[in-house]
């Protein structure tokens, strides 16, 4: 079966094509450059230049795979949460597509879609359902953090998320304060690493709480009245990286250790995680020690599918279509706030 996969949640163009579980391309183009200006995602600007991409995104993404629009067998394309007007660039356009060449339509979850992204390996990059193993899947990006009981393909259960910031928003709003470019988490993360984590001593929001849900605009509120107190050391650059060093310990500390609750009062054997701040060198290695401190086996997306992509909404989608899920109908709307069922 061969799936043409659109996602447009937020400000990446990306299309793919999946065919029996194997992602032939996943071409993803990124606006960060348009948007650094602005300091964050500018929603308007988002829609518009997805308008412009997602045209010769989508020819890249068949011609790379060498298969025509005929061959297509499904399309799909991520439906929510996201940016709305953003959203509705790649949901009408993947309509539009599924209409004319008449075939099944398939609106995916992004949430959803991440929660079985580290679970594609190998080259040609392969969806390994068959390697399935119940888990704790930590989601975490600019636009999301999330703790989910993953007990079987199509079987999870949300266990908290955060209730303000997400940790990547978290990273770039303070590193904005540290007058750092956005996004900011990978400059925090190469600075850190010249950095003392113990520098300085910022609060662990919600790190002892028995739940799993995550806040983390109290420690933003924390950099910003420390910078007001030493105004001194947001000038001083031979600081910067302590400053560095001890923020991104504050935030991979909670998510490290909320991480690892989940996955021991769940019994499972593993921890996946995914989304941008996987990208974060401190999080990697440290969610690895404490896995290998507990017994737990840790898989992380590899980057191609860790940010927002449309090879993991074309991989879930298939694996939906073929396990019973109806078409969504073509005159179905796109849903900003979706939760993740
Ligand atoms: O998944 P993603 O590309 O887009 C969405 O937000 O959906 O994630 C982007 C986020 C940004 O907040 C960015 O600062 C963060 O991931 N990020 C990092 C690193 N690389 C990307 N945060 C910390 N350390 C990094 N190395
Ligand atoms: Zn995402």
């Amino acid at each position: 079966m061969v799936v043409l996969a659109f996602e447009t949640s937020c400000d990446e163009t990306s299309v793919a094509v999946v065919r029996d579980g194997i992602v032939l391309s996943n071409v993803v183009s990124s606006q960060i450059k348009l948007h650094s200006e602005y300091g964050g995602v500018v929603p308007e600007l988002a829609a518009r230049e997805h308008l412009k991409n997602l045209l010769p995104v989508a020819k890249e993404a068949l011609d790379r795979a060498q298969v025509s629009p005929m061959d297509v067998d499904l399309v799909a394309c991520t439906q929510g949460p996201g940016l709305p007007t953003a959203l509705i660039v790649g949901w009408r356009a993947a309509q539009a597509v599924a209409y004319v060449l008449s075939k099944p339509f398939l609106g995916i979850n992004h949430h959803e879609a991440h929660l079985y992204s580290p679970w594609i390996e190998g080259t040609p990059p392969k969806a390994r359902f068959d390697q399935f193993q119940p888990n704790v899947s930590l989601v975490v990006s600019g636009g999301h953090t999330m703790l989910v009981l993953v007990k079987a393909p199509l079987d999870h259960v949300r266990l908290g998320g955060t209730l303000d910031d997400a940790a990547g928003e978290c990273f770039d709003k303070t590193g904005k304060m540290l007058g750092l470019p956005y996004p900011a988490g990978p400059w925090i993360d190469k600075l850190a690493k010249r950095g003392n984590p113990e520098a300085f001593r910022f609060p662990r929001p919600k790190l002892n709480d028995p739940d799993y849900d995550f806040s983390f605009s109290g420690l933003k509120t924390a950099v910003r009245y420390f910078l007001r107190d030493h105004p001194e050391l947001a000038q001083d650059d031979a600081q910067l990286p302590d400053l560095c060093a001890s923020v991104q310990a504050a935030i991979v500390d909670v998510l490290v250790t909320k991480t690892i609750c989940a996955a021991l009062s769940h019994r499972v054997q593993y921890v996946t995680a995914s989304g941008g701040v996987t990208c974060n060198s401190a999080l990697r290695e440290q969610l690895q020690a404490a896995c290998s401190r507990h017994g737990l086996r840790l898989k992380i997306a590899k980057p191609e599918f860790c940010t927002d992509n449309a090879g993991m909404i074309g991989i879930l989608a298939e694996f939906k279509y073929l396990h019973g899920t109806l078409p969504t109908p073509l005159d179905a709307e796109v849903q900003p706030s979706m939760e993740l069922a």
